[in-house]
């Protein structure tokens, strides 16, 4: 099947290129595996037409057919925690989040609530997801059901948290270990589908809980990890009280074995040099949750900090810190929080970098890259069509961009899920 629109993909990290009269063809994919569909061709539309002439050609004049987006960091039963106000992150953990994670000990809630999750990943144009689920096990399995469902590329876990946790989301040191290998044996390459290892964050976790988790981490090579780190002032004094000897907060995961390739860490806020080169020599990865930092008022990530080590990021929601699902309210507040502390104009907040971030280069931190978040040849064809008509604002401002970065530019600072016309995930019709 092929798909006639501007075509917007990367054609290197930050390197957008924008097919104005382009032609996507998708059909199976390489290893031949039955879910997923495959980028075949991208190019101008003259160029390709005569070669894939016999192929169904979809037509969407005025529309922007680009990669799906890549939400790095998200947590599927805060949705109804989004803008909850707390005095920091954990007073808001413990007056918002831990009450309204407990209600996922029921099958039925935790399921419900994975449906309107999944929906609205996709509504907002979001085609790969690595989310938190709560330390229910039944709450995994829902999450992965649904996304099943949709054919969905999403990587979730258990969350470990064996201490300083209430009752009713708090778990047990040996359980917990055993319930999460199960999980990925039972799940962890399924279809689209893969683990991630999640303990909370290190005041959650006993050093029990966080060695077992390292040594599963070492048993099973290609199953992600995802936790939290140096996101608040008061959670790094907390860690240093836990950990006096640890050189850092970070260090306190390489400790335990947690730190390798696949390996995600949301926020890395409060970190100094020794921190940024721990995470570039692990190959480690931070998924930086801006809408989250500001509403908490956490910090801000630094770009040009990250960058000068050279370690891998990319951008993330953090629904329900974060406050909202849309790519676009990420990508603008990434140009927010990026311009601070900036000392001389980064390459980083460049709209095409910003987008890069939510796409291809998050794909990349994840250990995904050339798999999703671009529409190269051999990409899952994963894309969403925008519309930049969808609203008058939008409409009379993306007619008069002069040039790619404005036209890009444009759409991150007025868009949302309005701008999102459709969202096409890689399966073959019959499954979709
Ligand atoms: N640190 C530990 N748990 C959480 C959480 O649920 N959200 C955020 N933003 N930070 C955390
Ligand atoms: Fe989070």
């Amino acid at each position: 099947k092929a798909y006639r629109a501007s075509i917007l993909y990367f054609s290197g990290p930050g390197q957008a290129v924008l097919e104005s009269d382009g032609l996507l063809v998708v059909g199976p994919d390489a290893a031949g595996r039955q879910v997923v569909q495959a980028v075949q061709a991208v190019g101008p539309y003259q160029q390709l037409a005569p070669r894939f002439a016999h192929v169904p050609t979809e037509h969407f004049p005025g529309r922007i057919i680009a990669p799906g987006f890549v939400d790095m960091h998200i947590h599927y039963p805060q949705i109804d925690v989004i803008g909850s106000p707390a005095e920091g992150l954990l007073p808001w953990l413990e007056n918002y989040t831990f009450p309204h994670e407990k209600r996922f000990s029921a099958h039925d809630y935790s399921a419900q609530a994975a449906m309107f999750f999944i929906a609205e990943l996709l509504r907002n144009g979001v085609t790969t997801a690595l989310a938190f689920a709560t330390s229910h096990p039944e709450s995994v399995n829902a999450l992965f059901a649904e996304a099943q469902k949709s054919n969905l590329r999403l990587i979730t876990g258990k969350v470990l948290m064996d201490q300083n946790s209430p009752d009713g989301v708090r778990d047990e040191t040996e359980q917990s270990l055993l319930d999460t290998e199960a999980l990925i044996r039972r799940w962890h390459g399924v279809d689209r589908l893969g683990y991630a290892i999640t303990p909370r964050f290190v005041p959650s976790c006993s050093a029990a809980q966080l060695r077992g988790a390292g040594e599963l981490a070492a048993k099973y090579p290609d199953v992600w990890i995802q936790s939290h780190v140096a996101e608040n002032k008061d959670e790094v004094a907390w860690v240093k009280g836990l950990y006096p000897e640890a050189r850092s907060y970070l260090s306190v995961y390489e400790q335990f074995g947690l730190m390798r390739p696949r390996a995600i860490y949301a926020h890395c806020i409060h970190f100094d040099d020794e921190d940024r080169a721990l995470m570039r020599s692990t190959g480690a990865a931070a998924a930086v949750s801006p809408t989250s930092n500001l509403f908490l008022g956490s910090g801000f990530f630094d770009y040009e900090g990250a960058d000068r080590v050279g370690f891998g990021y990319g951008l993330a929601s953090d629904v329900g810190g974060g406050t909202s699902f849309s790519p676009f309210h990420t990508m603008l507040a990434a140009y927010y929080v990026g311009r601070e502390g900036q000392t001389k104009p980064g390459v980083s907040l460049s709209p095409q970098h910003l987008w890069w971030q939510h796409t291809g280069g998050a794909a990349q931190a994840l250990g995904l890259g050339g798999v999703v978040g671009n529409l190269l040849p051999g990409c899952e064809a994963d894309f969403v069509v925008l519309n930049p008509q969808a609203t008058p604002l939008l409409a009379r401002k993306t007619a008069q961009a002069a040039s790619l970065d404005e036209l890009l530019f444009s759409m991150i600072v007025l868009g949302d899920d309005r701008l999102v016309e459709r969202v096409v995930i890689a399966a073959p019709a019959s499954a979709a």
